[in-house]
């Protein structure tokens, strides 16, 4: 058979990504991540394309380097169409676009989920068909039936935020820089869930996050009318239960999912999915509840190329190539 060498582009939001794939063997994985962002306490769009058009020709130049590739051995580039941020999708997409068309290979597009998914496959354990998926990023939360690389069925979504919106926004009223999600798990081991934050009552497989950042609003106005200091000398028990509400949110509806499918193979993906807590939660109904479970290393976690190069490996393997004419879509459909 024909070698299959894929490069792999990410841009959806503000990581600038590329990796380099051989026969489904990741060959590189180079992330740049943009810093930019702290300081104004989450994404601003415009900056983050312009960081884009900056990183993604030394980051793909890097990727390849570190393959030992030359950009002529590629069989074809596939890169993220979305969903994501439109400026930052479209630096990524016409940037491969344009690179596929000029070696003359095929350009595979990505969707950004599917490949949150897929990342399990880059590395053993890798599960078996059938199995529930809760990926957990930024800007979703779903819950899927994955049936094979390239059908998946949302069976739950959330109905206002996503769960790394929820870990963001708290840490916003907590004083903590963006991305909050990573130094929320790291306080939250400090503390103790002591304070109590309500469970949304929302029917089914769907999720809510929007009255838990109301609920946490106004109990930090509450307490911090009398006490100007109680966010600092709670910080690390705030942390610990907003943690801990999420994860049940998270774990009460992941379980519901397994008893409705009886599908006990259970994988999380996504940035959420780095979280510590999550996935200690998950490995411990392992234990209890004899699932096989699948979390993914912390670095396909959080938004990479090698995920994008493995889902256009399966997608090569199928011939399904994008148009040269196709754009991206900030609201990329699901299949
Ligand atoms: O998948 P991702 O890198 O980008 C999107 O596709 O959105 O996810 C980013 C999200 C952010 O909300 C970030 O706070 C969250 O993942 N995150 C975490 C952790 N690491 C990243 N949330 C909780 N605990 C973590 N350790
Ligand atoms: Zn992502």
């Amino acid at each position: 058979m024909k070698e299959a060498t894929i490069l792999g582009i990410e841009s959806s939001c503000d990581d600038t990504a590329a990796a380099v794939m051989e026969n489904g063997h990741l060959l590189s994985n180079v992330v740049s991540s943009q810093l930019d962002h702290k300081a104004f306490g989450g994404v601003i769009p415009e900056v983050a394309s312009r960081a884009h058009v900056e990183h993604i020709i030394p980051v793909v130049k890097k990727a390849l380097e570190e393959a030992g590739k030359d950009k002529t051995e590629l069989s074809a580039i596939a890169c993220t169409q979305g969903p994501g941020l439109l400026g930052s999708l479209i630096v990524g997409y016409t940037f491969a676009r344009s690179l596929a068309q000029s070696l003359e290979i095929p350009l595979i597009a990505v969707n950004h989920m599917h490949a949150h998914v897929l990342a399990h496959f880059i590395e053993e354990p890798k599960p078996k068909f059938p199995f529930i998926c809760l990926t957990v990023s930024g800007g979703h939360t779903q819950l899927l039936v994955v049936e094979d690389y390239l059908s998946m069925t949302i069976i739950g979504s959330t109905l206002d935020d996503a769960a790394g919106e929820a870990f963001d926004k708290s840490g916003k009223m907590l004083g903590l820089s963006y991305p909050s999600g990573p130094q929320i798990d790291r306080l939250a081991r400090m503390g103790k869930p002591v304070f109590e934050f309500p469970e949304p009552q929302v029917p089914e497989l769907m999720f809510s996050f929007s009255g838990l950042k109301t609920s946490i609003l106004y109990f930090l106005q509450k307490e911090t009318k009398h006490d100007k200091s109680f966010i600092s000398t709670n910080l690390s028990d705030l942390c610990a239960s907003i943690q801990e509400r999420i994860i049940t949110i998270l774990m009460n509806k992941l379980t519901l999912a397994v008893e409705k499918t009886g599908i006990k193979e259970v994988a999380i993906a996504g940035g959420v999915s780095a979280n510590s807590g999550l996935r200690e939660a998950l490995r411990e109904k392992a234990t209890t509840e004899g699932w096989n479970t699948f979390i993914p290393k912390l670095s396909y976690c959080t938004d990479n190329a090698a995920m994008v190069a493995m889902n256009g490996y399966f997608k090569f393997l199928e011939k399904d190539y994008a148009a040269i004419d196709s754009a991206p879509s900030a609201r990329l459909k699901w299949n």
